[in-house]
């Protein structure tokens, strides 16, 4: 599978390569959320189910929101609906970047195809039931990377780092 239109993938990945466990993330960073709503906002988000179901109050405001299923009969309130990986790409934006965002069965389909990463390096390593693929230094050139220390608000430091393929 190929595209040319502007597919990212955003994600926040523990040392581990964790990224979720039980339907649930696995750190609140609200500097990280604070990034993930600025790049996103005014754009369309592409996640799977069960990254949908784990929204607090389901589909994320101001973005074309972007959900994949099986299921054909399922409608999520405010969502595009779609029942593959091609169906997602051909009702993303040509113009327009598209953030791919989560959970890991959608990270591992898109991961071969998207050009950029929005990669938050969490320096923690917990427990966990899914996983980010391994991003490989001779496939990925690293742009930006932005750290973050611990405080109040963040129990945890991470850097975010922005990927381009090589
Ligand atoms: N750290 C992060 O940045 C981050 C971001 C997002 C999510 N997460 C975490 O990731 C975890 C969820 O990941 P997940 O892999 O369980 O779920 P997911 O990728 O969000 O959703 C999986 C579902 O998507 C549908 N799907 C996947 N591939 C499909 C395809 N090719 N065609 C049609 N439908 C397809 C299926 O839905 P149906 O079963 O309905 O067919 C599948 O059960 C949670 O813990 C969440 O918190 C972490």
């Amino acid at each position: 599978m190929k595209t040319s239109k502007p597919i990212s993938i955003i994600v926040a990945v523990g040392k581990n390569r964790a990224i979720g466990f039980k339907n649930e993330l696995l750190w609140s960073l609200p500097d990280d959320m604070k990034f993930f709503k600025e790049n996103t906002t005014g754009h369309t988000v592409i996640m799977g189910r069960n990254t949908y179901l784990s929204l607090p109050k389901g589909a994320l405001p101001k973005r074309r929101n972007i959900v994949i299923t099986m299921d054909k009969e399922e409608q999520f309130p405010g969502c595009i609906m779609v029942n593959s990986i091609e169906e997602a790409i051909a009702q993303a934006d040509s113009d327009s970047e598209n953030f791919v965002m989560g959970g890991a069965s959608i990270y591992e389909q898109f991961f071969p195809i998207v050009q950029k990463l929005y990669y938050t390096d969490v320096e923690d390593s917990p427990e966990a039931d899914t996983w980010f693929p391994e991003v490989k230094e001779e496939e990925w050139e690293l742009v930006k990377a932005t750290p973050h220390g611990i405080d109040e608000r963040h129990r945890v430091a991470f850097t975010i780092k922005e990927f381009v393929r090589k």
